[in-house]
């Protein structure tokens, strides 16, 4: 898919507060720092669309960008973010919940995963429940560039092991880095066939 325009289009306190669209629309979720804003930019070829940061906790709001002028791409607030504080931190979690459950026109998460850790316990746990609502997700390693590829390899075979532990298939796998562009042909063209396919 060739990005023609990409356009910040608002930012939301709560799902409530988005406008209805009768657009697909998908959004980037996961652990604060795990570069969800980053990705989105690489993604759409623009520097500075979405607001990134060295220190996690930048995205705090639900964050709306319209991609030539027929999908929406959605930046959340990272979860489980110990020093954003817990009030803070619970306010997050609703924010995305709420989010994930109710957002009508959401086409699919991209659950967003360090490939330089190991299987953390609070990613699991928002993966299995978001199959528990049966909120079609994929899984998005970041930052590959960070390590050599047989030590992604590795961290995706221990993470792929970890998941069949509860989940009789696996979801589809990404792996991505905004520093080198890896991956970014591979979502795209997936996010082009499930917009060809939706009734929108
Ligand atoms: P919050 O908004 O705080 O939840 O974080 P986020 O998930 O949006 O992360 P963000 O995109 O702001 O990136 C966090 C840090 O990681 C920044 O310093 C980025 O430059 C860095 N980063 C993100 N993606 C990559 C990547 O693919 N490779 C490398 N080397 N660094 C990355
Ligand atoms: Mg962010």
């Amino acid at each position: 898919m060739e990005i023609k325009s990409a356009e910040f289009v608002s930012s939301y306190v709560s799902y409530k507060d988005c406008p209805k669209n009768n657009t697909p629309e998908y959004a980037f979720v996961g652990r604060s720092n795990v570069g969800k804003s980053s990705l989105i930019n690489m993604l759409l070829e623009r520097k500075k669309l979405a607001k990134t940061s060295q220190s996690p906790g930048k995205t705090q709001l639900i964050n709306q960008f319209i991609v030539n002028e027929n999908w929406i791409l959605t930046d959340l607030p990272g979860y489980g973010y110990a020093k954003v504080g817990k009030s803070m931190r619970k306010d997050f979690n609703k924010l995305i919940n709420e989010y994930a459950q109710y957002r009508e026109n959401l086409m699919c998460m991209f659950v967003l995963l360090d490939s330089r850790h190991a299987p953390q316990k609070n990613d699991l746990g928002f993966m299995k429940w978001l199959g528990e609502n049966q909120i079609p997700f994929v899984m998005v390693f970041t930052k590959s560039d960070k390590l050599s590829s047989s030590a992604v390899k590795k961290n995706l075979m221990e993470y792929k092991k970890e998941m069949l532990k509860e989940w009789e298939r696996l979801p589809d796998i990404f792996v991505t880095s905004s520093e080198n562009r890896k991956g970014r042909a591979e979502l795209l063209d997936f996010i082009d066939k499930i917009n060809a396919s939706s009734n929108f």
